[in-house]
Formats: C-alpha cells, structure tokens, sequence
C-alpha cells in the first residue's frame, strides 16, 4: 500500500490522491513537530511540504520509502536538497503560478511604505486626524523614482513590469546579467550591487535564501542605502540582518522598510522590530491569493502523482536525479 504525508490541510480536492494512496493529512493549523515527522516519514512514500517544515538530511534519510517530495511553494530552502538528490528523490515546487500574487504583494507594501498607509490607518482610528494638514504623513512619489530589484527571476521581473506602469527608473542586480533583450522589453539597468545600494529610492529583493544571500542586507548595506530609501522583503527574511534592519529604521539610517518575511517566522512578539512606526509586517502572504494558491495545490499535486508513478515531475528542483 503506498502512503502519503500531507503536512497541513490544503483546503483543496485530494480525491486524485485518495484513489493512489493512503492520505495523511496532518489537521493541525500549526505544523507537524519534527519529532512527528520523523515518527511518521519511515512509512511514507509520497511527502507533500510547506515551506514551515524542515525536510533536513537526518530527515530524508529516515524516510527509507520516500519516492517523491513535492513543496508546496516555489522557495525550497528548508529542504536539504543534496541529501534528497543523494537518495536519487525528486523535490518538485510550485513556480510560475506564484509570479504574479507576489509581485502584487510586493507592489503593495511598497505603495503602502512609500505613501505611510498603514501609519495613516493607525493615526486616523487613533483619533489624531484633526484637519487637513500641509506637512501631514508626507510620503515619497515613485514616478521618476529609481527602484533597485534585488535577483531578476520570475518575481523581479513580474515587479519590473509594475515599475514600467508606475515610471520609474529601473535598476537590477543579480549573479548574472539577464539577457539584453529582457533588459530592453523591461527597461532594466544592470548595476553592480554597491551601485544599486546607494542610488535606488526603493529596494525589493527577489532572490532565494542561501548561503550567499543569507543576511545579504546587514549594516554595511543599509549604510550604502539612502536616508529615504525603501526596502522591500517579499523573498525570505533571513536575507536581511533583523537587527541591522532594527538599527537603520531606528536611526532612520534608512526611511522605512515593508517586509512579508521575517526571521524567525513568525515573529517574536518580543522582537523591537514591532514597535517602529517606519515598518510595516505582513505574515508572508506573499502567494496568498484564493486562486493563487488553489494553482499552488494543484500543482504540488501533479508533482506528488508524477513521482509516486516513477514518472519525471512537471516542475522539479534537483533535475539530476533524472540524469
Ligand atoms: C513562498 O514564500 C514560496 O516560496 O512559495
């Protein structure tokens, strides 16, 4: 009898599932334990994740049926990837789908920075709006303002193409240089990434979490950045340095940030983080649409069936196992 892992409820049809496999779906809101994972993941021999868990090598190693990990989510950093392709198991994700909902989201957080929606919110239900005022919640403009894309995959790019509708100046930086006929469709510069620390009004970053990004933005970086820039974290929070992010808005080093990511996740309610008025937290709902993640699910799910079947899976992170 084959059996699958399901990490939370997905809300989502699993009939086409039920009719291969036994179905565990984890009931939970909060996620399965590692102790419980590694309880349950010796009898499993599909695994259908979320970015909440940690598939770790000692993990993947327990996991002695394991055909197939699908994550239903594009980043995969808490998969240990190697250990997976060591074991010859497909890791599939859900790219694509996501592009768009998260380049809105992103869109979003830096419209609600640049012009202060969420201090507006707090100061109107708090009583203070009093008149209207010359120099009240004076914000930034994003025409002719110079936005800094931080990694020009599928998310940068979706916000590139917002910036265009908006007119601004567009600036990326990335490992390499996109192609030149991207650049020019898009109306991108590529700079080095010193050049776009100190020159962007406003700075989102779009790249995977990993070694090399991991606290890519620290003290240093926001002391490149301008006094009224605006960053943007729709990616991982663990790109950027909490506490360095602490210290610049706190000395406003840097004017505000926007972040949907944080690290830890979630956030501590002790973090001083919560108590800057030039920050503004969303819980990483970055791909949280009702169509959107129902495409996610559908998705994560052609992956499951594809490797319970032996068969290639559609959207596959470490396609070597296939070599
Ligand atoms: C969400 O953060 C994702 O990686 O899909």
């Amino acid at each position: 009898m084959t059996h699958l892992l399901i990490t939370r409820q997905l809300g989502t049809d699993l009939s086409s599932l039920e009719a291969l496999a036994t179905v565990d779906v984890w009931a939970d809101r909060q996620p399965p334990p590692y102790e419980i994972l590694q309880q349950k993941i010796p009898h499993v021999d599909g695994l259908l994740c979320l970015l909440t868990d940690r598939i770790d090598q000692a993990l993947i190693h327990t996991g002695r049926s394991l055909k197939v990990i699908s994550q239903m989510a594009v980043g995969y950093d808490n998969i240990d990837i190697a250990a997976a392709t060591a074991r010859g198991i497909p890791v599939g994700h859900t790219p694509g789908v996501l592009t768009n909902a998260t380049a809105d989201l992103t869109w979003a957080l830096l419209m609600a920075a640049a012009r202060r929606i969420v201090e507006g919110d707090r100061f109107t239900r708090s009583g203070q709006w009093q008149t209207w005022e010359p120099n009240l919640l004076l914000g930034a403009d994003m025409a002719g303002a110079t936005l800094g894309i931080v990694g020009l995959g599928r998310i940068g790019q979706a916000v590139a193409r917002r910036a265009q509708g908006f007119e601004m100046q567009i600036l990326y930086t990335g490992r390499h240089r996109g192609d030149p006929a991207l650049e020019q469709a898009l109306g991108v510069e590529f700079v080095d990434f010193d050049r776009l620390l100190a020159t962007s009004d406003f700075i989102t970053i779009h790249t995977p979490l990993s070694p090399e990004t991991h606290h890519l933005f620290s003290d240093r970086q926001f002391e490149q950045m301008q006094s009224t820039a605006v960053l943007i974290n729709t990616a991982r929070g663990a790109i950027v340095d909490p506490e360095a992010l602490y210290r610049a808005l706190q000395n406003h080093q840097i004017a505000a940030a926007a972040i949907d990511v944080t690290d830890p996740e979630p956030i501590s309610m002790a973090s001083p983080l919560l108590e800057l008025e030039n920050l503004i937290i969303t819980p990483h709902i970055g791909s949280a649409s009702v169509q959107t993640r129902q495409k996610m699910a559908a998705m994560a799910i052609a992956n499951l069936i594809a490797g319970l079947k032996g068969e290639r899976l559609p959207y596959c992170v470490n396609p070597e196992v296939y070599a």
